[in-house]
């Protein structure tokens, strides 16, 4: 059996760390927006190379708070792909604005730079990129796009903790960048919790008001907030979890790097090696002839897989009122229709990979 996600062999080395940081925030008397969430946000910024990190409730959150510290709300529309499924939607309908779908370039599966200027309207204020299975989208045309159109950038960066095109971390080329710390990410909480990470000190200031009602250090709501905080508990062991991020990424691109090696040669399309800074292999996602055989298969031998994603948010029964028909997207729908996640997380072992790939070869 090989489970398609499994935290405990990532935690199990740290187990007494993770124990510590945990008795030192049932000891310090305070649950939240405490010491903890402060060092987290320091060292978290420090990682990504960002002047600032706020912390928050989820990588939802993150998004939508963005959004809204940026002025974005009801009847403005945000450009995004409809690949990610629905949490960046989930997130862009919170802000009150309306999501617009650019579709995806065939191959890397990551927003179309060249489709940009055909979603524009007049009431286009954001562009939306989703460094999608960890891998970053193309920031100098989107942010060429921006620039000549007077939009703001926000990235999507819940896949992408640790992929660094020309050295520049995800999230930190746009206004805001956005990070989730849910338990299956590249940086995993021991629950929910998100990040949004910037340069802007008044963004920050915004984001840290928004999390909390919209109080400065007082009671008093000076704009309209929500109760998005990032707990001390989950910044302790998240304080834990970053210090073994860089071995975790290194294991995550050898795993990659293996799985590409096992498929060499098979019918099964691979994701292309980028430069490796450009990918963080949150997901090795493959594209088999025919993905319900090669279900078949791993479910033959126990192999846990999913879908990311299966359908297209454009067209989610939630989002019909935005008009999208199928067809709309193409490349969106085709990826929909083929993408096939396999195990990949940093507690696998290469036998594993072994046996995934003589499993999807059984169903060519
Ligand atoms: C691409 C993408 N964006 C946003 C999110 C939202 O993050 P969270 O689950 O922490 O709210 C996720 C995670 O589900 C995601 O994969």
């Amino acid at each position: 059996m090989i489970p398609f996600f499994d935290y405990r062999p990532e935690i199990a080395p740290i187990a007494g760390e993770i124990d510590a940081a945990i008795a030192r925030v049932l000891a310090s008397g305070r649950l939240i927006l405490g010491p903890e969430v402060e060092a987290f946000e320091h060292e978290f910024a420090a990682w990504v190379g960002a002047p600032d990190a706020v912390g928050v409730a989820s990588g939802t959150d993150a998004i939508s708070l963005a959004l809204r510290a940026l002025g974005i709300g009801a009847g403005e529309e945000v450009l995004t792909v409809a690949n990610a499924g629905a949490p960046p939607v989930a997130a862009i309908r919170a802000s009150g604005a309306i999501p617009r779908f650019v579709d995806v370039d065939p191959e890397s599966l990551l927003l179309d730079p060249a489709l940009l200027e055909r979603a524009l309207g007049p009431r286009t204020r954001c562009v939306l990129p989703v460094h999608l299975y960890g891998r970053a989208a193309p920031m100098e045309p989107i942010l060429a796009f921006a620039a000549r159109h007077g939009l703001a950038v926000v990235e999507d960066c819940a896949q992408a903790h640790g992929a660094r095109p020309q050295g520049h971390h995800a999230g930190t080329r746009g206004a805001i960048g956005c990070f989730s710390f849910y338990p299956t990410k590249n940086l995993g909480a021991l629950g929910d919790g998100g990040a949004c990470v910037t340069g802007d000190p008044a963004l920050a200031a915004r984001l840290r008001r928004l999390r909390m009602y919209g109080f400065d250090g007082d009671r008093v709501a000076h704009v309209e907030g929500v109760n998005s905080r990032l707990d001390e508990l989950q910044a302790a062991v998240l304080r834990v979890k970053l210090r073994r991020l860089d071995h975790h990424l290194s294991r995550r691109h050898a795993l990659a790097s293996a799985y590409r090696r096992a498929l060499e040669g098979s019918s099964i399309r691979c994701p292309e090696p980028p430069e490796p800074a450009e990918h963080a292999w949150h997901l090795f996602v493959v594209r088999p002839l025919d993905r319900a055989r090669a279900i078949a298969a791993l479910d033959r031998h126990s192999i846990g897989h999913a879908i990311h994603y299966e359908h297209g948010a454009h067209r989610m029964e939630a989002y019909s009122f935005l008009g999208y028909r199928a067809g709309d997207l193409p490349q969106t729908e085709s990826a929909c229709a083929s993408v096939l996640s396999l195990p990949l997380y940093p507690g696998l072992d290469d036998r594993a990979v072994t046996a995934v790939a003589a499993a999807l070869r059984e169903a060519e």
